[in-house]
């Protein structure tokens, strides 16, 4: 019969719908297309114009299931990796879940892990697949930071836009194909350096919050110096767990945050331009969609063929980062 493991059988993306060029952008701070170009990769970005994060997230999954060639009514379990849900509670995967006609009863929820939320997610449902627990899970990788930044911080309000990924994992038997690992981590020592505060309204017996300072604060060039770091050793720690040489890896799909962060992490893994994978051009910084939507663009545009393997990986708030071998 053979071991029982995941495989990726579906894949669909959903970007906001409205374009913000780093021009528009131009007019709302002190900024410049050239300064956004050279300094990050990105010219422009979606943002949300109305759409809620769980709407895009169900656009993204509907078509992840028509390419997986299953109905709704095969999912077994919903994982949305986010951290700017719809509400605060329900959770967006209940709303997916309910949008996208999963039956009533199926298990849902949501992950919170930033930027690494897609592979957390991935991660969480390999082990229900392999445990025997689910058969067809929908991953998802959701988030709208055009909702949590500052727009006149235009050292963050740059970098960012709103987005959805999704997959199915399905269960499979036999030759070793599908997810061969992922691997998840944190430290939330170091949250400092990049985070997002809620403060829901506060009771009548506590000092009162201060309700102005609740957008994404970023140290950015510490951040870059251990995204750098930190994703190009958790591309290694799978690289070689999984017995692999950079030779062997068809497409590294890192997320897009910075195009010099992947530009030195491939340097760091000694691969060659035509094995990274980036749109952040288009895109910005997704946070947990960047992964799956470029996972989704790659798989159109005919990248990634039968038996090809692919890393993905990722870093973010927590601190977080995560990555995973798949062979495709
Ligand atoms: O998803 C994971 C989380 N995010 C990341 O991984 C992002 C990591 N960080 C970065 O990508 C980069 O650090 C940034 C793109 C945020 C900044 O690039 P940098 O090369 O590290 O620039 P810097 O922060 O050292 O700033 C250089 C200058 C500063 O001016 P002064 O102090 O030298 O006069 C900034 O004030 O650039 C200025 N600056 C800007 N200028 C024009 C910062 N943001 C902007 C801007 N437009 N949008």
């Amino acid at each position: 019969m053979g071991e029982l493991r995941s495989k990726i059988t579906g894949t669909g993306s959903e970007p906001a719908s409205k374009v913000v060029t780093n021009l528009e952008l131009e007019g709302l701070v002190d900024t410049s297309d050239e300064w956004i170009s050279t300094r990050t990769g990105i010219k422009e970005r979606r943002v949300t114009t109305g759409e809620q994060a769980s709407e895009l997230a169900a656009g993204a999954a509907k078509k992840a299931i028509k390419a997986a060639g299953i109905t709704a009514k095969d999912i077994d379990l919903v994982v949305v990796g986010t951290v700017t849900p719809d509400m605060v509670f329900p959770s967006t995967a209940c709303f997916v879940a309910a949008s996208v006609g999963v039956r009533a009863g199926v298990p849902a929820f949501d992950v919170s892990a930033a930027c690494s939320g897609f592979i957390y997610a991935l991660d969480i449902a390999d082990k229900y697949v392999k445990g025997g627990a689910a058969k067809n899970v929908l991953v998802i990788g959701v988030d709208f930071f055009s909702r949590i930044i500052d727009w006149s911080d235009r050292g963050t309000c740059v970098l960012f836009g709103d987005g959805a990924g999704a997959v199915v994992l399905s269960a499979t038997r036999g030759a070793k194909t599908g997810l061969l690992s992922s691997h998840i981590h944190s430290d939330g020592r170091k949250w400092e350096t990049l985070y997002a505060p809620s403060h829901p309204h506060p009771n009548p017996f506590e000092k009162k919050t201060d309700h102005s300072k609740t957008n994404v604060k970023m140290n950015g060039s510490d951040t870059f110096k251990l995204a750098v770091r930190t994703m190009t050793n958790a591309a290694r720690e799978v690289i070689e767990l999984n017995g692999l040489k950079p030779a062997d890896i068809k497409l590294l799909i890192p997320h897009q945050a910075n195009v010099r962060i992947m530009k030195a992490t491939q340097q760091r893994l000694g691969l060659s331009d035509d094995q990274v994978f980036s749109n952040i051009e288009k895109y910005g910084n997704t946070s947990a969609a960047s992964i799956p939507i470029a996972l989704d663009e790659a798989c159109a545009g005919g990248l990634i063929k039968k038996g090809d393997v692919i890393i993905l990986v990722a870093f973010g708030g927590g601190l977080t980062w995560a990555s995973a071998a798949i062979r495709w």
